[in-house]
């Protein structure tokens, strides 16, 4: 089988713990390099989570430090969701795994400059290190296959009424990426809303009887009670966690899973009450010409499937 060569680019973040774990245990993705981008938590915080995450299922993969802060902005964390450590109540154990000597940026562009494939990024947290990537090195843009993000809302934001976290955190980095040239599939709240476990999910987890399931099923109890909705989400009136990282991983390794389409899209980088907000020009009235893949549904059981499929691997 042809394996995808891959980079991840993540913030964990409890929803980033599940998509690391599909993408680094599914024989389709070949995980080159994680970077770490600040955004759930600060920049030591997410480090030292994709160390110890990473270490405790046993992976070896390079791990290197992202940017302190977004291009213009301070940084906005959410701890209100995901905890002060980033990864809910849960305690991993010490990393074995050491931080990589080199830059997040220094990284990404080494495994672009070497790879005789072009690569996929998998991007899960703000975009600054992969819009700081694109701007100081534009010729790696040829080696970057597709950029597959989780971010953004065709209709309504999870941080203001209108964003959604990770455009929000950092919406000058998502414009950069969005109009790169790259080819970049936003897996934005209006599909990740529908990416959900529900209770007999969730046992289905925790019935696969391991360390590493209890543990997981935990963090989702935890997100569980902290995620937000509206009545304007699907799934709204259900007792569900919603795994928005994890779609733009399984994207990349199944995507007959997801419905979606070419649209033109601009992020808000002022607005009074829009700040961070993805526009999407989704009935066609602008005459613009597509530049992002915009993903509105999924198939949710065989979604549920690939990811409880990675504690048998
Ligand atoms: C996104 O924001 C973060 O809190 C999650 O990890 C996910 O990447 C959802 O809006
Ligand atoms: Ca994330």
């Amino acid at each position: 089988m042809n394996r995808i060569p891959t980079i991840i680019d993540c913030d964990p973040g409890i929803d980033d713990v599940m998509m690391l774990l599909l993408a680094l245990r599914h024989e389709k993705t070949d995980v080159k390099l994680i970077t770490t981008s600040a955004g759930n938590q600060t920049q030591d915080k997410v480090v030292s989570n994709a160390l110890r995450f990473v270490s405790y299922i046993n992976e070896k993969v390079e791990i290197a430090r992202g940017l302190e802060k977004p291009f213009l902005r301070d940084l906005v964390i959410a701890d209100h969701i995901h905890g002060e450590s980033g990864i809910g109540g849960v305690e991993l154990p010490e990393p074995s795994l050491e931080e990589s000597d080199r830059t997040a940026i220094e990284a990404m562009l080494a495994t672009l400059k070497e790879t005789t494939e072009p690569v996929t990024i998998i991007a899960t947290g703000p975009l600054t290190n992969v819009g700081a990537l694109l701007l100081a090195h534009p010729e790696v843009k040829p080696k970057i296959k597709q950029i597959s993000v989780m971010g953004g809302a065709v209709k309504g934001g999870n941080v203001t009424p209108q964003a959604e976290f990770n455009i929000y955190v950092d919406p000058e980095a998502a414009e950069l990426v969005f109009n790169s040239g790259v080819p970049v599939v936003m897996s934005g709240l209006d599909v990740t809303h529908k990416a959900y476990l529900d209770d007999q999910d969730l046992a289905r987890l925790k019935g696969k009887g391991t360390e590493l399931a209890e543990m997981l099923h935990h963090m989702l109890q935890f997100y569980k009670d902290a995620q937000g909705a509206s009545p304007f989400h699907e799934s709204y009136y259900e007792e569900v966690v919603r795994l928005h990282d994890l779609c733009a991983a399984a994207y990349v390794i199944d995507p007959s899973l997801f419905q979606g389409d070419d649209f033109y899209a601009k992020v808000e980088c002022e607005g009074r009450h829009t700040s961070g907000a993805t526009v999407v020009d989704h009935m066609r009235q602008t005459g613009m010409d597509p530049n992002i893949h915009v993903l509105y549904g999924v198939d949710r059981e065989r979604f549920v499937d690939l990811f409880l499929s990675s504690f048998d691997r």
